[in-house]
C-alpha cells in the first residue's frame, strides 16, 4: 500500500472557501494534517453582499473533527491582505487554491460594464492578485503548489457566459506562464475546469445531477496536484464524479500557403483550407517552442524552397505522410558540386583535424606529400544534393522539416576521396519504414566522379509522429546498425570539440541555425545550439582511423552510425572501440555527462594485405602473386599451428583470360608450411584452377568458396573434401 498523502506543517490558503467546492478542498486539507486558511468574502453567488459566516463555519468545522484552521474575509480582490493572514497565524504559504467566483450570467448584446468588469476582477484578477501576493514567499523557500480554478465554458464556450468564459480562459493562460516562471523554484502551477453540485450550478442542474456532482469527488485532485511528491506542472484537467482527463492542445499539419517571392492571397487560403483544417497528423505542442519552431522552419522552407534541416533532434510531433509506396523508388534530380582543397581542409577541421597532432597534417596541410581527404567528407555532398530541396518534391511525402530526425548514416567508399574534385550524385528513395511512432525514409544516395563510382550513402531519416501508416517495419535495403561488444573496449580516444566546433563545422555545407543560433536552438527546445550529428560522426570516424589504421585513407571502407542523443560544443568527445577483425566497433559518449551520442556503430577496414592487392598489376602480373607472398610471409610467424589444423598441400593454377598465368603452392602439411611459386614439389592433396580475379574476389571475402565452386567458377582437383579448409585459409588469411 501507499503511505497516505499528508501535509503536515504545510500553509493551505483555499479562497471561497465558505462553500461548495472550496469547502471540499478545506475540509480535506485539514483531515491530512495542513494548517488552512478559510478565505470567502460571503456574498451571494452574483457577488452582491459580504460577511463572515460562511467562512466561520467551515473554519469551525475543520477545528471540531480536530484540524487546523484560520477564517479571512476579504475579497480576493484585496489579495495581500489574504495572504497576511496565512503569515500572521501559520508563519508561511505552501499552497494557494483559487477556487473564489460568481457569476453574472446574460447573453452578450446585453452584458453591462459592471457585468463584464466584476467577473474579470473576482475571477481574474482575484486570481492574479492572491497568487502574486504568495509568489515571493513561494521563491523564498524554492517551494509551492498553486491551483487555478477555470470552467468548461472558458475552454468550449457557453451561451450567456461570454464574461465568465473570457476571465476562466484568462486565468488559465495566467496559469500556463506561472507553470513556466515557477519550474525553476519548484513552484507548480496547475488548472482545474471542474463540475459539482454548489450554489453556483443549483439553477442549471437537475437534482440528480446536483446530488452526483459532488465537490468531495473533485477535492483528491486537487490534494494530488498541490502535494509535493507531485510533479506535474503546467497541466489542465477536467474533473467531476470521480472522473479526471487531461486536456492538451492539438494542431493541424497545415499547410503553406505562401510562395518565395509571390504575395500571399486569400485565394490560396482558400485552396488550401481542407488541408489546413486536417487533423489527420495532427500535431500536439506542448510548449511555445514547439508551437514557433515549426513557423520559423515555415519561413527557411519557403526561403529555401524546400530545404531540409537534418540533424534536428527537436521534439516536436507528427508529420503528415500519405502514399508512401509511391515515394519509394523516386529519383531526386542529380547534383554535381565541386570542391577544392580548401573545403577539404575545412571539413576536416570541421571534425577536430588538428595540427596539434603531426599526424593530422596530411589532413589539414595540402603541401603534405601524402596530403588526403578524410573518407568522411563523402556525407558533405550526398547531403548537399538532399538539401537543394529535392526531398520536398517527393511525390507521396509531404515532409515537415521541423519534425525530420537524422537517424542512422551509412558511408561506404570504392576509393579515396580526391583531394579536390567534382562529384555528381544520385538519390534515391530507397524504401520507407514504419517504425510506429515515426516513418523512417532511406535515402540512398551515390556519388560519381565522371562515371567511376566513389561512394555510397544511406541517410535514415526518421520523421516523428509519422507512423502507423501500416508499412513494413524493416527493409533488406537498410544498413543494419550492430551491437557494440559486451566486453571493455579495445581503445578509447578522445578529443575536446571547441565552442566554435558547430561555427566552423557548417562552413562544410550544412548551415542549419540550429547549430549556432542560440534563438533558433532555444526555440527548437535547446538550451543553445547543438552540435551537428555529422560532426561527432566525423570525430568519431578520424578517431577510428588513427587508432586502427594509422591515419591511411585508403584503408577506410565504410561506416555506419545511429545518432542517439545532442552533443554540445565545448564537450569532449570519448570514442570507445572494440577491434573485430577487419570491423571497429564503436560508440561515442560525451566523456562529461556519459551520455552515449553515436551507438551501435562501426567502421570496416580494408586489411591491409587487399590494399597492396588492390595495387593494379602491371605488364601483365598477376594480383594474386601479392596475396601467395604475402601468405607466405605470415606462415614464417604461425605456420606451425596452421599446418597442425590443415594437414594438406594446395596447389594453384591462377588463369587468365581462360589460360594458367601462374602456379603456386602452399604447403600446409610438412614443417612449419610454406609458400611457394610453381607446383608442389611432390604430391599435392588438391589442385585448384581459378581466375586470378576470382582469386582475389575470394580473398577479399566477395566470393564464397564453396559457390564459387558449386557454380563452377574455381575447380578443384584430387582431395576435394579438403578445399573446405580453404575457407579457413583464404578467409582468416589475415592471420596465417
Ligand atoms: P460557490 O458559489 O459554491 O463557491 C464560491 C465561493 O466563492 C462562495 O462561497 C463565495 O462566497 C466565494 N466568493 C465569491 N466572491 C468572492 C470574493 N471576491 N472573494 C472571496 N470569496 C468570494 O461555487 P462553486 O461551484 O463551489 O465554485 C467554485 C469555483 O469553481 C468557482 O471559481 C467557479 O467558477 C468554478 N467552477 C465551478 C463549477 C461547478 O460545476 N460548480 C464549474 C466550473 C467552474
Amino acid at each position: 500500500m501507499t503511505s497516505p498523502l499528508r501535509f503536515d506543517g504545510r500553509v493551505v490558503l483555499v479562497t471561497g472557501a465558505g462553500g461548495g467546492l472550496g469547502r471540499a478542498y478545506a475540509l480535506a486539507f485539514a483531515e491530512r494534517g495542513a494548517l488552512v486558511v478559510v478565505n470567502d468574502l460571503g456574498g451571494d453567488f452574483k457577488g452582491v453582499g459580504k460577511g463572515s459566516l460562511a467562512a466561520d463555519k467551515v473554519v469551525e468545522e475543520i477545528k471540531r473533527k480536530g484540524g487546523k484552521a484560520v477564517a479571512n474575509y476579504d475579497s480576493v480582490e484585496a489579495g495581500e491582505k489574504v495572504v497576511k493572514t496565512a503569515l500572521d497565524a501559520f508563519g508561511r504559504i505552501d499552497v494557494v487554491v483559487n477556487n473564489a467566483g460568481i457569476l453574472r450570467d446574460c447573453s452578450f448584446s446585453r452584458i453591462s460594464d459592471e457585468d463584464w468588469d466584476i467577473i474579470q476582477r473576482v475571477h481574474l484578477r482575484g486570481s492574479f492578485q492572491v497568487t502574486r501576493a504568495a509568489w515571493d514567499h513561494m521563491k523564498k523557500q524554492k517551494y509551492g503548489r498553486i491551483i487555478m480554478t477555470s470552467s468548461a465554458s472558458g475552454i468550449y464556450g457557453n451561451f450567456g457566459q461570454a464574461n465568465y468564459s473570457a476571465a476562466k480562459l484568462g486565468i488559465l493562460g495566467l496559469a500556463n506562464t506561472l507553470a513556466i516562471e515557477g519550474r525553476k523554484n519548484n513552484i507548480h502551477c496547475n488548472t482545474i475546469a471542474p463540475n459539482a453540485g454548489s450554489r453556483m450550478t443549483q439553477t442549471v442542474m437537475s437534482e440528480d445531477l446536483f446530488e452526483a456532482l459532488k465537490p468531495e469527488y473533485v477535492a483528491p485532485l486537487i490534494l494530488w496536484l498541490c502535494h509535493e511528491s507531485c510533479e506535474e506542472n503546467g497541466g489542465l484537467f477536467e474533473v467531476g464524479a470521480g472522473w479526471i482527463g487531461k486536456l492538451r492542445w492539438e494542431r493541424t499539419f497545415g499547410a503553406i500557403a505562401r510562395q518565395k517571392n509571390q504575395p500571399m492571397t486569400p485565394e490560396a487560403v482558400k485552396a488550401n483550407w481542407e488541408k489546413i483544417c486536417d487533423f489527420d497528423n495532427a500535431s500536439k505542442p506542448q510548449n511555445i517552442q514547439e508551437s514557433v519552431a515549426g513557423m520559423i522552419e515555415v519561413l527557411h522552407k519557403i526561403d529555401a524552397e524546400g530545404g531540409v534541416s537534418i540533424n534536428h533532434t527537436s521534439h516536436a510531433t507528427s508529420t503528415a505522410t500519405s502514399g508512401f509506396a509511391g515515394a519509394i523508388g523516386y529519383k531526386l534530380p542529380s547534383f554535381s558540386s565541386a570542391y577544392t582543397e580548401m573545403e577539404t581542409i575545412m571539413y576536416a577541421l570541421g571534425v577536430g583535424a588538428s595540427v596539434k597532432d603531426p599526424k593530422d597534417l596530411k589532413f589539414v596541410y595540402e603541401g603534405s606529400s601524402d596530403f588526403s581527404c578524410l573518407p568522411t567528407f563523402g556525407v558533405i555532398i550526398a547531403q548537399k544534393s538532399m538539401m537543394g530541396g529535392g526531398l520536398a518534391e517527393i511525390p507521396g511525402l509531404s515532409i515537415n522539416f521541423a519534425q525530420v530526425l537524422h537517424g542512422e548514416q551509412y558511408l561506404e567508399l570504392y576509393k579515396p576521396l580526391p583531394r579536390s574534385g567534382k562529384l555528381k550524385c544520385e538519390a534515391v528513395v530507397a524504401d520507407v519504414l514504419d517504425k510506429g511512432s515515426g516513418a523512417v525514409i532511406l535515402m540512398d544516395v551515390y556519388s560519381y566522379s565522371g562515371k567511376e563510382l566513389i561512394c555510397y550513402n544511406q541517410f535514415s531519416l526518421f520523421l516523428v509522429g509519422s507512423g502507423g501508416f501500416g508499412g513494413k517495419r524493416t527493409s533488406e535495403k537498410l544498413k543494419v546498425a550492430l551491437d557494440v561488444p559486451s566486453r571493455s573496449p579495445d581503445a578509447v580516444l578522445r578529443d575536446t570539440t571547441s565552442l566554435n566546433q558547430a561555427a566552423l563545422y557548417r562552413l562544410s555545407g550544412d548551415w542549419n541555425p540550429l547549430h549556432i543560433d542560440p534563438n533558433f536552438a532555444s526555440l527548437a527546445g535547446f538550451e543553445k545550439p547543438i552540435l551537428h550529428g555529422l560532426c561527432t560522426f566525423g570525430f568519431s570516424a578520424r578517431h577510428v582511423l588513427r587508432q586502427f589504421a594509422d591515419n591511411d585513407v585508403s584503408r577506410f571502407k565504410a561506416i555506419k552510425t545511429r545518432f542517439a542523443k545532442p552533443v554540445y560544443p565545448g564537450q569532449t568527445l570519448q570514442t570507445e572501440m572494440w577491434k573485430e577483425g577487419n570491423r571497429i566497433h564503436f560508440q561515442t559518449k560525451v566523456q562529461d555527462t556519459g551520455d552515449i551520442v553515436i551507438s551501435n556503430a562501426y567502421v570496416d577496414l580494408v586489411p591491409k594485405l587487399d590494399i597492396s592487392a588492390k595495387i593494379p598489376s602491371e605488364g601483365g602480373e598477376l594480383q594474386s602473386t601479392l596475396v601467395f607472398e604475402e601468405i607466405g610471409r605470415r606462415l614464417k610467424e604461425v605456420g606451425r599451428e596452421v599446418v597442425k589444423k590443415v594437414k594438406a598441400v594446395f596447389e594453384w593454377h591462377i588463369t587468365k583470360g581462360g589460360d594458367i598465368a601462374g602456379k603456386w603452392t602452399i604447403d600446409l602439411k610438412n614443417e612449419s608450411g610454406k609458400v611457394y611459386k610453381g607446383p608442389a614439389k611432390g604430391c599435392a592433396d588438391t589442385t585448384i584452377i581459378i581466375s586470378d580475379d576470382d582469386f582475389m574476389q575470394v580473398v577479399l571475402g566477395k566470393l564464397d568458396p564453396q559457390k564459387a565452386f558449386f557454380s563452377g567458377r574455381l575447380k578443384a582437383r584430387g582431395n576435394i573434401m579438403l578445399s573446405q579448409k580453404l575457407q579457413m585459409i583464404l578467409k582468416d588469411y589475415a592471420k596465417l
